[in-house]
């Protein structure tokens, strides 16, 4: 006895076709026309389009930060992320100051277990590089972490100098685990934050104005210089800018290994965001911020072009009300981060697709089998063949819906997309071939959700 979700249109990166898929123990076991036998549990698939379930590769759930924790916990965060049509996320483990990385892994372990809906893996972000921290490096993939992150921004928390940069970027080079970074140059920032607060500049828009694209773009080719001189393979997380772009571009152009990502929130809004609505415009603060209209053609362009191969979220919800509120007096007290995993695949189908940027096909590519082959899971997530696992989203592409914070599912009280009107959205997910959503509505337990062994780089 099989499952078998009938009668759809299947969507890869590579083209679509009516096929039934067969599900068997979790795995996709085979496609084709009339596959169903009898006793076979059927999922009714016909009008809809199935596609591998999203993959987000960067979110912060129960991040500690800037004095308080990310609201979305991996309960409400994976909720919110399988509502809409998510079913994998990586999520960043951050080594506390002292501590060893297998320590910091056990933290998020702990957070994770008995909670998850979704499969889930982690990168663990590297904040203090002390020889004995550099040797742990070699045994991540054997924890099934096979990719870092280093902060070359936030300074005197996260940030690292770049001597930890080239060793890190050796040592993960050695191990076969990708360096990811995020690219701004925290020193020169950390000055022009200080200069606008004396300045009396405390309002959410100087936050934009203190990060200045060129500083992305610096942090962004040193990066790329140093993994180029060592060999390594270099991942950019959350690309905002047309400088930074330029350097990716010459990089690849080079044979570098050098990939990026950007994330929604990019594409949608401007530095403008932050000063429309008062302090309100605390919700659109994160780090790279918000640019320019010409930065988001720009960035419509590099996924087309597959400059930028992975669009994620970013997802770091902190709530209006108690959290964004800490920095009412002083934007550099603001937590840094927007929220965005559930809305993620909506607005991006809506404006993505529907806008004209990019086809259905290239859209999977971008949310769910790219960001699988880039970060160890080639084979197993992101694709419908044979083999994969069975993680699915049965979208009804007509069907309308208006994002609002009112029926959003995470923790957090606002969304940057309040009141945008899309048609198209997951009405049915599935995670290993387990019914996570049924027509909207939450079906499966808590602590259904799975660690994933990721494989080496
Ligand atoms: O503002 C942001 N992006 N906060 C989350 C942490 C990070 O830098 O990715
Ligand atoms: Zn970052
Ligand atoms: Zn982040
Ligand atoms: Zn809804």
């Amino acid at each position: 006895m099989s499952l078998i979700i009938s009668g759809g249109t299947v969507v890869t990166a590579d083209g679509r076709f009516q096929a039934d898929v067969r599900v068997d123990g979790g795995k996709i076991t085979a496609l084709g026309l009339d596959l169903a036998q009898s006793g076979d549990k059927i999922i009714d698939a016909s009008g809809k389009y199935v596609l591998p379930g999203g993959i987000d590769v960067h979110t912060h759930l129960s991040m500690p930060s800037m004095g308080t924790v990310t609201c979305d916990d991996y309960y409400t965060g994976q909720v919110a992320a399988a509502m809409g049509g998510t079913t994998t996320h990586l999520d960043f483990c951050i080594q506390p100051k002292g501590s060893s990385l297998r320590a910091a892994l056990d933290i998020w372990h702990g957070r994770a277990k008995g909670q998850a809906v979704i499969d889930y893996g982690f990168h663990v972000a590297v904040t203090d590089p002390l020889p004995e921290v550099l040797d742990e490096i070699a045994g991540l993939p054997d924890q099934g972490v096979t990719s870092i992150k280093l902060f070359l921004a936030y300074k005197d928390t996260l940030q690292v100098d770049d001597t930890a940069v080239f060793r890190c970027l050796e040592r993960a080079r050695d191990a076969g685990v990708l360096t990811l970074v995020h690219a701004e140059n925290g020193d020169a920032i950390e000055i022009l934050m200080a200069e606008a607060v004396a300045r009396g500049e405390t309002a959410p828009k100087y936050h934009a104005l203190t990060r200045p694209p060129e500083l992305e773009a610096e942090a962004t080719g040193r990066a790329i210089a140093l993994a180029e001189v060592l060999g390594a393979p270099l991942y950019i997380v959350h690309l905002s800018c047309r400088p930074a772009l330029a350097r990716v571009r010459e990089a690849q152009a080079r044979g570098a290994r050098v990939t990026a990502e950007t994330c929604t929130q990019y594409f949608f809004f401007t530095k403008d965001d932050l000063d429309c609505l008062g302090f309100e415009g605390a919700k659109w603060v994160c780090s790279p911020p918000l640019r320019e209209k010409e930065d988001q053609a720009a960035l419509w362009a590099a996924v087309g072009d597959g400059t930028l191969s992975v669009i994620s979220t970013d997802h770091c919800p902190f709530r209006f009300d108690t959290q964004k509120t800490l920095g009412r007096d002083n934007f550099t007290l603001i937590p840094n981060g927007v929220p965005g995993i559930e809305e993620r695949l909506m607005v991006l189908h809506q404006a993505g697709v529907r806008g004209g940027h990019f086809s259905l096909e290239r859209f999977v590519a971008l949310t769910a089998t790219n960001p699988a082959r880039s970060f160890g899971l080639g084979g197993v997530k992101g694709a419908i063949a044979p083999g994969y696992d069975a993680d699915l989203a049965l979208w009804d592409l007509e069907r309308p819906h208006t994002i609002t914070a009112k029926t959003n599912h995470g923790a957090v009280d606002y969304s940057l997309y309040e009141g945008m009107e899309v048609r198209g959205m997951p009405v049915t997910v599935l995670v290993r071939g387990q019914t996570v959503i049924d027509q909207g509505r939450l079906i499966t337990e808590r602590g259904s959700g799975q660690f994933l062994h990721r494989q080496r780089i």
